[in-house]
């Protein structure tokens, strides 16, 4: 059931039960991270491996105190510039985080994000909420209530509406390896941004250091129809196919209107993102034998669409 009721969205977490939540990046799927049947639950309704760990989402970064050893200088120049917001710091952990959180890592991810519903949710909570983005493992993330409702509706008492994702891609996630500052999973925002505040940034995603751990697999965000990337859209190289388009701002000659996507007339990089997902879920609706992308301009916002558009490739 969607609703908008915080109250019955607190009641429920209070009683250790998972609901879905807004958050400016995608919809999370939410429970109590200090209570373990409620994490528990979590892996069970996504389907998620244990070794994937999970988001620890606070009201306020001085919160970070109570769940970890603290913040090193760097983090802390980009916690100031982009929290709240969609940036997720891993920190070394204190013991009262669950090793189940953290898939037995020593790091907790911790993320304080901006949506109001998210912020007000929070605050009248005396727990932190762990929280995937609400989809089954390896699906596409969802940007509004009714992605939710879609795929995980008949398991979740609640889904609590905070309209369409103003993000609509994840946080991006930071962390220390000695005095570096490494960005594992490209997100919200953008390296160009985190770089006019620490010069030096290393970009190491997980899939590239590390296959088994740490969530970005490779095949992930992936509709059910194959998706394929292409270096021009041509049409023709498919002729007993149905096929449909996501083109980042111009239309594409040749294919029904219909079964094309364009994600940003403008070429904004933040509107693209905004609509990426739903992109990518409307088309998976349309019955099609196969999805044609051109990647955007490898910068700002574009690197993490990119991203997430090789992952959905990779199948
Ligand atoms: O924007 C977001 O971050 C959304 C919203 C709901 O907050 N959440 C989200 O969670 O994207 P999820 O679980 O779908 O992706 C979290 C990623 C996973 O790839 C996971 O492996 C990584 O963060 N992660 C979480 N905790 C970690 C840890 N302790 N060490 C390394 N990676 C971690
Ligand atoms: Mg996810």
């Amino acid at each position: 059931m969607i609703g908008r009721d915080l109250n019955k969205a607190a009641k429920l977490l209070n009683e250790g039960k998972v609901i879905g939540i807004p958050t400016e990046t995608v919809y999370g799927l939410a429970g109590n991270a200090l209570n373990l049947e409620a994490i528990t639950s979590i892996f069970k309704v996504k389907n998620r491996p244990f070794f994937d760990p999970l988001i620890v989402h606070i009201s306020d970064l001085s919160e970070a105190e109570e769940y970890t050893t603290g913040i090193p200088e760097p983090l802390l120049l980009l916690a100031e510039a982009f929290m709240p917001g969609p940036l997720t710091l891993l920190l070394e952990r204190r013991p009262v985080i669950p090793d189940l959180i953290t898939s037995g890592l020593p790091r907790v991810a911790i993320r304080v994000p901006i949506h109001p519903v998210t912020k007000a949710l929070l605050s009248i909570l005396d727990f932190p909420l762990a929280a995937p983005s609400a989809n089954p493992f390896g699906y596409i993330s969802p940007t509004t209530a009714q992605h939710v409702a879609d795929q995980l509706g008949d398991q979740l008492p609640y889904i609590l509406d905070g309209g369409a994702c103003q993000v609509g891609i994840e946080s991006t996630i930071v962390g220390m390896e000695e005095d570096r500052v490494v960005v594992y999973r490209k997100g919200g925002i953008s390296i160009e941004a985190l770089q006019s505040f620490v010069p030096n940034i290393e970009v190491k995603l997980h899939s590239q250091s590390d296959p088994m751990a740490p969530g970005m697999l490779q095949s992930h965000y992936a509709p059910s129809c194959p998706l394929i990337i292409v270096d021009e859209f041509d049409i023709r190289e498919y002729p007993d196919k149905k096929v449909g388009v996501i083109s980042f701002n111009r239309k594409v000659t040749g294919v029904p209107e219909a079964m094309q996507y364009i994600l940003s007339p403008n070429a904004d990089f933040g509107e693209a993102a905004q609509r990426l997902f739903g992109a990518m879920r409307h088309l998976d609706t349309m019955d099609l034998d196969l999805i044609l992308v051109k990647l955007l301009p490898e910068k700002e916002l574009g690197r993490a669409i990119n991203d997430r558009l090789r992952r959905a490739a990779s199948r």
